[in-house]
């Protein structure tokens, strides 16, 4: 029970907390990276911590579907499909996006384990109409056969899911200070903001040293800035949270966007290359590459001291190097080291 809200165990906690010591050579800082990616189901990822504390809120309305949203390549709609095949529930990801063609990736995972993919194409209103449009006609759609639908919000990012990454914030304090990286700074990447607001609402509200920035992955204009202070106020007045904060409490870096959300980016992919080559983890082009790209970006910058302790949080994402939206630049600039003989 964590701030009134239970959950359903399902994920091996605590993450790997490890150094990264060939970067940490090369860029001049003490870098460690806690492996979120390591949690162990349907491949792994940010969103399953979210989803203990959802599920369980699902499973006490005697929902028997699981329903949410995102594009074609959601990880948090694999995740959410993850969960329900394990709990014998049935998962409908619905989505307001282009037909990729391939069904590769998330896609071909959501299917292997059994959720249903509703594609539809953007008719060019604003996303958040066509989503509640979309969504209505789909769950009105199950409800028809007889089951209750439980609506997950985009990357599980409400109140209840935040919840996650609240706790992960007490985990991280635990692990850091052994280590003696209790003033370190930790660093991820931000999209739909469930995992930076769990961890700022979770560090600052139980009082630890631990700093916090988030690198955002897609353009953050004036509308995401009100959604996080409204964000928080959520938090606040949902969870009883005795901290108070105003827009400029949330560090979060905008200048690594690379101009849109997930769209392939030369830098991200040295990035990927970088973190492969020095030390055998794989990044995602769209969230964590981008996040560790600007990262190093800083640091190269002197926006980030020398010799500072930084614990990068590494939340999944693996399956979106296997699309052909991703796939086909490295393919061409990684083909040179294929020897056929
Ligand atoms: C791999 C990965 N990393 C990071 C994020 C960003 O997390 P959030 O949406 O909570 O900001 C996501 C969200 O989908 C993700 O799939």
């Amino acid at each position: 029970m964590l701030l009134g809200h239970e959950k359903i165990c399902f994920i091996n906690t605590p993450t790997p907390l490890e150094p990264l010591p060939t970067l940490s050579r090369e860029l001049g800082v003490e870098l460690w990276i806690k492996r979120d990616d390591l949690t162990n189901l349907g491949g792994g990822g940010n969103k399953l911590r979210k989803l203990e504390y959802l599920l369980a809120e699902a499973q006490a309305q005697g929902a028997t579907t699981l329903l949410t949203v995102g594009g074609a390549q959601t990880n948090h709609g694999r995740l959410t499909a993850a969960v329900a095949a394990k709990y014998g529930m049935k998962c409908v990801i619905v989505c307001v996006d282009d037909d990729p063609g391939e069904v590769s990736g998330n896609l071909l995972l959501d299917r292997i384990m059994g959720a249903e993919v509703v594609l539809q194409k953007s008719d060019g209103r604003p996303e958040e109409e066509q989503f509640a449009a979309l969504t209505a006609q789909v769950k009105a759609r199950y409800e028809a056969r007889g089951e209750r639908v439980y609506e997950i919000p985009m990357g599980g990012s409400n109140v209840t899911g935040m919840l996650g990454y609240y706790e992960c914030a007490m985990e991280l304090t635990a692990q850091a200070k052994p280590l003696g990286l209790q003033d370190a700074t930790v660093c991820c990447a931000v999209g739909s903001m469930g995992t930076y607001m769990g961890l700022y609402c979770g560090l600052k509200n139980e009082g630890s040293p631990l700093e916090l920035v988030g690198i955002a992955i897609s353009p953050f204009g004036e509308a995401k800035e009100r959604r996080i202070v409204e964000y928080f106020g959520e938090a606040k007045a949902g969870l009883g949270l005795g901290i108070d904060a105003a827009r400029g409490d949330f560090r979060i870096e905008k200048d690594y966007t690379r101009g849109a959300y997930n769209n392939p980016s030369e830098p991200v992919r040295r990035a990927i290359y970088h973190m492969g080559h020095a030390e055998g983890i794989l990044l995602d082009p769209c969230y964590t590459g981008k996040a560790f790209a600007g990262l190093c970006d800083m640091i190269r910058q002197g926006r980030v001291r020398q010799g500072s302790k930084l614990i990068f949080l590494h939340t999944g994402g693996m399956p979106e190097l296997y699309t052909p939206h991703h796939r086909v630049e490295m393919e061409r600039e990684l083909r040179p080291g294929v020897t056929v003989m």
